[in-house]
């Protein structure tokens, strides 16, 4: 029986969860909400290194055989300890830089994502290996978790908050924007309001979580680990409040 666990600072990887149901129905997922200390983009890497050594401890104690990590900041901050300190696979998540720098027609791409990700050296390498003819613009998403994490996803408020970040990038010419954040796929409908009310035509978001579906279906087949679940579903557990994480998992 396979078991995965998968976790976030909160509701956001659950837009990666969808898409590891999609690719591998067949799994059990033990989704993690450490949504008492959400957000994570403003905290120590240290901190999240100690909140990711308890909540992968408490994955094998469930008989987790490989673990997600949906949450960028949590990837760049505490994936190389996890890594050095456990031996069954961990797969993070990655920026979608490349697939940006790829698709390109401006030769500028935006990134959306925390202030943990932009200043970590994962995506800083990632950056520099695709910066080649490419501009790449960034801004942290503000205010973007803090909606998600409320289940306000649409509306005059969302709106306001996603412009102030979005429209700088847009202005700079990106037509390319990388979700680098995983709960912002949930704002994508917001995203593409406010981008065609300002004027804006051709620009595509970006989101990474069909890239690490695939990516896990890899590193299972690898380390021979089984997808035939007998008992395939999804736990839900979390460190904070519980009603959103139920509507938003409810919705995907
Ligand atoms: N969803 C997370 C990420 O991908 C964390 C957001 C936060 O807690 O600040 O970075």
């Amino acid at each position: 029986m396979a078991v995965i666990g998968i976790m976030d600072s909160g509701c956001g990887g659950l837009s990666v969860l969808r898409e590891l149901r999609k690719a591998l129905p067949r799994e059990h997922y033990i989704y993690y909400a450490d949504n008492a200390n959400c957000p994570y983009g403003d905290k120590s890497p240290a901190f999240i290194r100690q909140r990711l050594l308890s909540i992968v401890d408490g994955f094998l104690d469930r008989g987790a055989e490989a673990v997600v990590l949906a949450c960028n900041t949590a990837t760049s901050a505490a994936i190389a300890t996890l890594r050095s300190k456990y031996s069954i696979p961990f797969v993070g998540m990655e920026p979608a830089v490349k697939p940006a720098a790829l698709g390109t027609s401006t030769g500028v791409i935006g990134v959306l994502a925390t202030a943990g990700t932009l200043k970590g050296s994962k995506y800083l390498t990632t950056k520099g290996r695709f910066s080649d003819g490419v501009r790449i613009e960034e801004r942290v998403g503000r205010g973007f978790v803090e909606l998600v994490e409320r289940g306000q996803l649409t509306g005059p408020e969302a709106e306001e908050t996603v412009r102030r970040s979005l429209l700088p990038l847009l202005e700079e010419g990106a037509d390319r924007i990388v979700l680098g954040c995983t709960h912002y796929p949930f704002l994508l409908d917001t995203l593409k309001k406010v981008a065609e009310e300002e004027g804006y035509t051709g620009i595509e978001f970006i989101d990474p979580a069909p890239a690490v579906a695939r990516r896990l279906a890899d590193v299972l087949r690898q380390a021979g680990i089984s997808s035939e679940d007998e008992n395939p579903g999804t736990e839900l557990l979390s460190s904070g409040p519980r009603e959103n994480l139920l509507k938003i998992s409810e919705s995907i």
